[in-house]
């Protein structure tokens, strides 16, 4: 509730809050509802349910603009950098006015020509992509998203770019790019080029002369090692990516938004929102069981909100409004999915939680494109349906229906725990979401499960506070601990197991980070990019526990 009150609530103009919590799932859902064309009082009504029972929350942006003149309402964006003034400086333009509306952006810088080489209208030399990257930065420094949060960039520079090296380094120097993910683009072709240990060849993408060869081996030390001291940069599966693009004939997808769990094309928008899965149980014969009819209901209600969403957006420039509505993409994804397996008593790290997840994935994969099917039916297909590889065989009103995205601040609001995540700790303090607040939490799920084993004494609450774990514990004996394994101590095959089982059944990517202990060597973080790879993930972050200073709450890089 205090973060619905430190940034949702709308306020009078001295600032003072004027709207309650179901005010503003009233508003959002009054707005969405508006956009259908019989029984909008009905779909309020199951819009607002949604909300205010926490099953499903929109992305943040929805929740902050939904009803307000001009309400921009999508959390994804990608912008297009050509080799020119004019664009990156347009496209500088469209980031900060995204930004000021809730919106995060990505771009592929690779269009750019290096640094140091020719600009024949000044005669003079060009400062290369990276130097742009960093006025971007500054800039997303100084617009905060409604006066509220900054900003959030995904900045990728292809691998075969000749300034590659410096993108690799550049946050471990001076600089940090505070408001940049920053991932390499990469194809199979540099895969196997490491896998095979042979050459490696830098291109300018201006003139398409190889300017430098190097061995595709030591560029992936520099990554993985840079990775290893910063978190960044993580790896975009472009070749992976393309493959799985629904419409391939519209051209080539070089770029995700920030988090990474939505590739775009360059003007292309996306709206998110989350089912809470740790609401989507029902109680049998005293035990947990996944509540299916539930999940598949909520499932299609969300989708149908989500689509609304696209029809009652406010969009800030046409280009967006034209692509967006071409394609209309959304990204119904999931929140609360370590609460689930804790409430299911199902251990994160084990065979049954991979299952599981596949399982409960493709039921909301099946049940989404149902239902996108079914609005195609009600509204017709998505525009560029006809050229898409869902023609001719199944009609849909979305070219992608399913994202996961981090929840950074929606899982907050539904209480619960962020995305595919683990938990992160069982009793941590929370710092820097509310502005100099420190906030200590003990989960509840596991309070509750304690005190059903008459485990909850006043020692285990001391000890969970100093430690956030029970893993050392002499009183919780070790089945019930391995339920309340933490993010650190999840080995790093299970985490890269779950965003394979989700990403399975997501049609857009998946967010996820792969959280390791500080001790971690780097051989690991290389093992964990190729076998990503090998996963046919689209995309992969790592982050090594306390090496990055300004460390809050981990649960994707930019919150
Ligand atoms: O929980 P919430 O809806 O606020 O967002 P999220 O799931 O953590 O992030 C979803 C997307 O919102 C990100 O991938 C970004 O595109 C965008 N975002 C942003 O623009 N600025 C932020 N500070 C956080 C997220």
């Amino acid at each position: 509730m205090e973060l619905l009150q430190a940034r949702y609530l709308l306020r009078n103009p001295s600032g003072k809050i004027i709207e309650t919590p179901n005010g503003l799932f009233k508003r959002v859902a009054k707005h969405v509802a508006n956009a259908e064309e019989r029984d909008k009082a009905g779909w309020e009504h199951t819009f607002y349910d949604l909300m205010a029972n926490f099953h499903f929350l929109p992305n943040s942006p929805t929740l902050m603009n939904a009803g307000l003149p001009n309400g921009q309402l999508s959390a994804c964006f990608v912008l297009p950098v050509e080799d020119s003034l004019d664009s990156i400086f347009t496209t500088l333009k469209n980031m900060a006015l995204i930004h000021q509306n809730g919106g995060g952006t990505g771009y592929n810088f690779s269009k750019l020509r290096p640094c140091g080489d020719r600009i024949a209208s000044s005669g003079g030399t060009s400062p290369g992509p990276i130097a742009f990257i960093k006025i971007y930065n500054t800039a997303t420094e100084h617009v905060k998203q409604g006066g509220k949060r900054r900003g959030a960039n995904m900045g990728v520079l292809n691998v075969d770019h000749p300034d590659i090296e410096d993108f690799i380094m550049v946050k471990s120097e001076g600089n940090k790019l505070q408001n940049f993910n920053l991932s390499i683009g990469t194809t199979d072709d540099f895969m196997r080029a490491v896998n095979a240990g042979t050459d490696w060849n830098l291109v300018n993408p201006r003139t398409g002369e190889v300017v430098k060869t190097i061995k595709a081996r030591f560029l992936w030390g520099q990554i993985v090692s840079q990775a290893w001291k910063t978190g960044d940069p993580g790896l975009i599966f472009l070749d992976t990516i393309n493959r799985h693009s629904p419409i391939p004939k519209q051209g080539t997808i070089q770029s995700t938004n920030p988090c990474g769990e939505v590739p775009l094309f360059e003007y292309e928008s996306c709206n998110l929102g989350s089912l809470n899965l740790s609401k989507m149980l029902k109680s049998e014969n005293g035990r947990m069981r996944v509540d299916w009819d539930m999940l598949e209901k909520t499932t299609e209600a969300s989708i149908r909100f989500l689509d609304n969403v696209i029809s009652a957006n406010h969009y800030l420039m046409h280009q967006i409004e034209t692509q967006t509505k071409n394609t209309r993409k959304v990204g119904l994804g999931v929140m609360g999915w370590a609460e689930m397996l804790a409430q299911l008593e199902i251990p994160y790290a084990s065979e049954e939680a991979i299952g599981l997840g596949e399982k409960v994935m493709q039921s909301i994969q099946s049940k989404s494109y149902d239902m996108s099917q079914r609005l195609a039916g009600e509204r017709g297909v998505f525009p560029n349906w006809t050229v898409s590889t869902y023609h001719p065989d199944r009609p849909m009103r979305n070219a992608t229906c399913n994202s996961i995205a981090p929840t950074g601040s929606i899982s907050i609001i539904a209480n619960t725990s962020y995305s595919i995540e683990p938990l992160y700790a069982i009793a941590y303090k929370r710092v820097g979401i509310l502005e100099n607040k420190t906030q200590i939490e003990i989960n509840p799920i596991f309070v509750a499960k304690m005190e059903a084993y008459g485990l909850w004494t006043d020692r285990l609450k001391r000890e969970v506070l100093e430690t956030g774990s029970v893993q050392y514990s002499k009183v919780v004996p070790k089945e019930i601990g391995k339920l309340f394994e933490t993010s650190l101590e999840i080995p790093w095959k299970y985490h890269l197991l779950h965003q394979r089982a989700f990403q399975k059944f997501t049609d857009n990517a998946v967010s996820k980070t792969i959280n390791l202990s500080g001790g971690t060597p780097k051989e690991t973080v290389s093992e964990i990019y190729r076998t990503a790879w090998e996963y046919g993930l689209k995309g992969i972050t790592i982050y090594r526990d306390g090496s990055r200073v300004d460390q809050v709450l981990q649960a994707c890089r930019l919150n």
